[in-house]
């Protein structure tokens, strides 16, 4: 097996490209596809302030090194969720790969900051875990990017993560969640711009680049994500791809070309009108009620650790140094493309 492009021993073959690539060659594909992306969606201006979350997994410090590398300037946000070891472990991994090179990590802690983790919050809220996660993560990304005066907010989401997303909103039909998957949401109602810069890449190649690229990412995946039906889905996309290589890839920028317009056009008027939208009377946040998901999210959680027993955690939420945040057009903070 030989590179294609310098023709030395190939350590990876990527199917869908038909090409085989030694070390060097292999991470310059993972670079360009990575740059490909942000030049064809316009993510990223080379002046702009980038935060990028990261969970210590392999996606997030790939996108991570990939940027600096691009020559982005770049801090990391780590949201610690409070779930057992499995958080303690990625908060390590994160705080490794940053300290190692010299790069700025700014650390939110759920139960520290907030009084509450997401096994107790899901379970006060009679909610999946990854739905309060998911509701948690969101309000942390938008609150950290806006308060840190950030211009973007990047995630590691994958070609196998949107593709598997893309497959479920596929099979329920759900043309609302269609018509906002895109890999590039625009500022907007005190929003930060966000961008998932890696989507051209699988997960097999994120994997890869790490461990090619000396990265130490948390091989487990969460241990509340059990049952998620993205795996399925994933696992579905996988065993279409093994067949016939190229199809998940065709799949995604398949609907990014030719489809996800047309949902967007068929619901321009979408989502909650300037009228109904108001902003979060405690956090600011833009929300159709009085209190955002978030903060019900926090009263539910911390009032069911007070009842415990549990010694609980002082609540202190982090006022917002900014002016509450305006209503405009429509939000997409309460319900993302994700179901
Ligand atoms: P997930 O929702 O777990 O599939 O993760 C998708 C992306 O969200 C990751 O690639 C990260 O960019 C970000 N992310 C997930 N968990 C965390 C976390 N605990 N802290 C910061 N960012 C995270
Ligand atoms: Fe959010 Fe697992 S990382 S529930
Ligand atoms: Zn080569
Ligand atoms: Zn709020």
């Amino acid at each position: 097996m030989k590179c294609v492009v310098c023709r030395g021993p190939a350590i990876i073959d990527v199917r869908r490209a038909n090409a085989n690539f030694c070390t060097d060659h292999f991470t310059k594909y993972c670079r360009d596809q990575t740059a490909r992306a942000i030049h064809e969606f316009d993510m990223l201006d080379p002046a702009d302030r980038v935060l990028v979350a990261v969970s210590g997994g392999k996606d997030s410090l790939a996108v991570w090194d990939i940027l600096i590398g691009l020559g982005y300037q770049a801090d990391g946000l780590y949201v610690g969720l409070g779930i057992g070891e499995y958080s303690d472990t990625s908060g390590n991994h994160a705080r490794a790969f940053a300290e190692a090179r010299g790069l700025h990590l700014i650390e939110v802690d759920l139960p520290t900051e907030y009084g509450y983790d997401i096994p107790t919050g899901a379970r006060a809220a009679r909610r999946a875990p990854c739905s309060a996660c998911g509701t948690s993560k969101r309000h942390v990304f938008d609150a950290s990017a806006l308060e840190g005066g950030y211009d973007v907010l990047v995630t590691g989401h994958n070609l196998d993560d949107e593709a598997a997303v893309l497959f479920g909103n596929v099979l329920r039909w759900q043309t609302e969640y269609l018509a906002r998957q895109m890999p590039v949401l625009a500022a907007r109602n005190g929003f930060p711009k966000k961008v998932k810069p890696l989507v051209r890449l699988s997960e097999r190649e994120t994997a890869a680049y790490c461990i090619m690229s000396g990265i130490d990412y948390l091989v487990d995946e969460c241990p509340m994500s059990a049952g998620n039906r993205h795996l399925g889905y994933k696992d579905a996309l996988n065993t279409i791809e093994l067949q016939s290589p190229g199809t998940k890839a065709d799949f995604y920028s398949g609907f990014l070309r030719r489809a996800s317009q047309l949902f967007r056009s068929a619901h321009h008027d979408l989502g909650p009108g300037t009228d109904e939208l108001t902003h979060c009377e405690r956090c600011g946040a833009p929300s159709t009620s009085e209190l955002c998901a978030f903060c019900r999210l926090v009263d539910k959680a911390t009032a069911a650790t007070s009842n415990s027993g549990d010694e609980a955690q002082p609540v202190t939420l982090r006022p917002r140094s900014h002016a509450p945040r305006t209503a405009g057009e429509r939000t997409n903070t309460e319900a993302e493309a994700r179901p």
